[in-house]
Order: C-alpha cells, then structure tokens, then sequence
C-alpha cells in the first residue's frame, strides 16, 4: 500500500501485538475522539479477526501463520471520519490483503453496505460484472463476481473527490486469487441514485473538502458535548529541526557488568511514563520504534534522543520479515529510519526484526541485527512481577533484555527491574554503547 499521508491530529491507536515468532500477530486500530460509534465499531470487527485467526490457527514452526492489521484514514472532511482497515493474512500456504472502510460522522457509524439502497445493491454487482466483463480479464468469469453475495462488493467503498463511487475488490474473496486487487469506479451520475441518505453525506463531505469537524465529548462531564473544534486533516508534520543528542558516556563494557535494557513496538500513550521513570532513574535505554507511531508521536522520539536513549528500527508495520520480498523488506526498513531522521535528524542502522523474525535477506538490508538474550515474556504475562523476575532471573554481563513499552505492567515493572540491576552491580547502557560499533549484516543477541 501506497504511505498513509492522511492524518488526523487526535486520533490515538490501540495496539494489540504478540510476539511470537510461531504465530505473528499484529493488530492495529485507530480511536478517533468524538466517533466513539466508530472506534467501537473497528475495536469489535478487530478483536472478531484476531479472535477467529487464533481459533483457526495454532502456532507453528513449519509454516507460521501470520494476522497483520492496520488502518489509514481515507476521509476526513466535515463532520465524516473514514477509516480503511487493511488486513494481511497468510494461513500458511499462501497470503491475502483484505479492505474493510469504516464511517463515522460522530454520532453513528456505517460501513460500505450501508452507503448504497437496498435496491442499488443489486444495481452495484451488476455494475461490477460488466466492468469486469469489459475489461476482459482473464482468469475472471463475471457471473462468479459477487456470487457469495453483494456485501462482499462493498466491503471498501469510497468516493473520489469528483463524486465517483470506487470499489476496491479483494484478492480472493469476490474473484478468484488469481486476479489480484480489483478496483471499479462508478462514475458520479451514475452511483448518485444508488445511494443511500448516509451515501450521500459521505459523498457530500468528501466533495466538500471542508476541514475535518467533530464535537468531542469532554471527558470530565460525560453528558454536556463540547462545541464542534475545527480539525484540520494533519499534513505529514514538518521535521523538527535536528536534535543534539547529549555526549553518550564513555563506558569501557569490556571492564563493567554492561546491560541494555530494550522497547519494542512503541512510542505510543504509554511511552512518556516510561521516559519519566528511566529519567528519574538515570538510566538510558535503546527504543525499537514502528515507524508509523513515530509519525504519531514525534515529539516523545524528540525527548528519547534529548535524554540520551538511544532509536533504533524495528520497521513501519511490524510484518514477519521472513514474508517479505526484498523490497517490500527495503521499504519497511528504510520508511521508518526515514521517519526516525525526519524528525530527529538521527539515523540509525540498527534494527530489530519484529519477532525476532528474519531470513538470511534481512542481513543484507544494511542494517545491524539487534536481537536479545533475556527475554521477559512481558506482552505475554503482562505481569509486572514476573516481568521483574524474568528480567532478572538469567541477566548476565552484556545482556540485551527485551521488553515492550505498550504494556502497562512493563512500565510499572521498569523501576524494579532497573533497581534489581543496579544492587547487583550492573550499568545500564545503550546497544550501541554495550557492543560497541555495530556491524551491518551481523545478528547480535548479547554482547
Ligand atoms: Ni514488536
């Protein structure tokens, strides 16, 4: 998919992420303030997938299946939010991107099915076979189109600014697999009359191009709705400008008991806690980022470096590398150091593979490999004692302990963890500082 540049300042995103490298798991979903209709719409249709994938699937060494779910916003415009969920599922033979379009407009939320009239429905799948009746495809027969049912034409309807109605068809559920990604457009004269009244709004609003305005409800008093704040859809912000990294300290690891203490998955809500605890502390520590949340939250990626932590990669949609073509694996590696020096002016070349997950072209990709030697199972206790426990049950000099920074009990574990460390004479280092100088290509785990 093309890079999500539609932006929506407020909207914060629930993360729910294993790390499993038998059974890969990454779902991602968006809450949007003052489409509480909508955020609960997603969250029930997210949790149903993972829940479905996770009965279907059992966790595997031959041939893991993975879920990936994220989202981008595709309107924003009036009172109307729309949201693509975009699904990656491989079920261990082979794999499928499928489109799900969510609306908001505050009050009420609707999908693709609810934006066309009962009887246009029908109207749309005859619309979708003679479009594809007339682009004579070849692996396609027409009539099969839409024969599990016209729902499955409408799972990802949107409108182009002129008004036209476009569907995107999924690989595999309304063609066969072989036909790849369809899309057909219904021009505006046309679809207007199979539009339902929400149809409409949506189109309405898309052709607008008015800001984006919602009311959000304030959070103190539940009943009384603040009055409608304009806001405007967030351009990719501008980059702020480079910040100074203090002087790392000289640490001689080869004479210390050196540890590293590492975060993955983050920056996200939970992350400035973190920061407040480590700074409190005095302790540095390396963040593995997804380079979408560094997009969201620049300015706690600003604050790492200031504090003296240290960022490094661990790509923009946490997707199984192993599954990756090589450019597929370029572009999640490059995109997010790309973010990460935007809006720091740092690079980085360090990379964490999500679920520690790589094949012998990941090595290739110019990057240093940063696994881990202790692994504190902390998104999967979600505990904050045995996340303690774990931290400190197999640490030795040069150990890299592997944590998350989305957890809850993870920040209420660190200031234990760091104390733990600190009576049993350990220094609490970077990666960086812990092995050194890095070497592109090379898979560490410890130093
Ligand atoms: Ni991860």
């Amino acid at each position: 998919m093309p890079p999500t540049e539609l932006s929506v300042a407020g909207i914060t995103v629930v993360q729910s992420m294993g790390n499993d490298p038998l059974l890969p798991v990454a779902v991602r979903r968006p809450v949007a303030p003052g489409q509480g209709s909508m955020t609960d719409a997603i969250a029930a249709w997210a949790n149903a997938t993972e829940s479905s994938f996770r009965a279907d699937n059992a966790p595997s060494e031959q041939a893991p299946a993975e879920l990936n779910v994220g989202w981008q916003v595709i309107t924003a415009s009036g009172p109307v939010l729309g949201i693509r969920m975009e699904t990656f599922e491989f079920g261990g033979a082979s794999g499928q991107t499928t489109h799900r379009v969510f609306y908001g407009d505050g009050s009420t939320t609707w999908t693709g099915m609810d934006l066309v009239t009962t009887a246009g429905r029908a109207e749309v799948a005859a619309l979708v076979r003679s479009a594809v009746r007339a682009s004579g495809h070849a692996t396609l027969d027409p009539d099969e189109v839409g024969a599990a049912g016209v729902d499955a034409l409408l799972t990802d309807l949107t409108f182009s600014a002129a008004g036209d109605l476009v569907l995107l068809l999924d690989q595999g559920t309304v063609a066969p697999f072989s036909a790849g990604n369809l899309t057909v457009t219904v021009p505006q004269a046309t679809a207007e009359p199979l539009l339902s009244e929400r149809g409409r709004r949506v189109a309405d609003a898309v052709r607008s191009g008015l800001p984006y305005a919602v009311s959000v409800p304030t959070s103190a008093a539940p009943t009384p709705v603040a009055p409608a704040t304009p806001v405007a859809p967030a351009p990719v912000p501008p980059a702020s400008p480079a910040v100074a990294p203090p002087p790392a300290a000289a640490v001689d690891c080869a004479k210390l008991k050196c540890v590293a203490l590492t975060f993955d998955d983050g920056p996200g809500s939970l992350t400035g806690t973190l920061l407040d605890r480590l700074e409190a502390a005095g302790v540095v520590a390396t963040f593995f980022v997804l380079g979408q949340n560094v997009r969201i939250h620049p300015d706690l990626v600003t604050r790492m470096v200031r504090s003296g932590m240290v960022v490094g990669n661990h790509t923009w949609d946490h997707r199984d590398m192993k599954r990756l073509s090589l450019d597929e694996a370029r572009s999640e590696v490059d995109r997010t150091s790309a973010e990460i020096a935007r809006v720091t002016g740092v690079s980085t070349t360090l990379l964490r593979p999500p679920y520690g997950s790589m094949s012998p072209q990941t090595a290739t990709l110019g990057q240093a490999i940063i696994l881990w030697d202790v692994d504190t199972e902390d998104w999967k206790n979600r505990d904050a004692s045995i996340t303690t426990s774990r931290a400190l049950a197999t640490v030795r000099p040069g150990s890299i302990i592997l944590m998350h920074d989305i957890h809850a009990s993870t920040i209420e574990a660190v200031p234990a963890i760091i104390a733990g460390l600190k009576a049993r004479g350990f220094t609490l280092v970077t990666v960086p500082q812990l092995l050194g100088n890095p070497q592109p290509g090379k898979v560490y785990t410890r130093r």
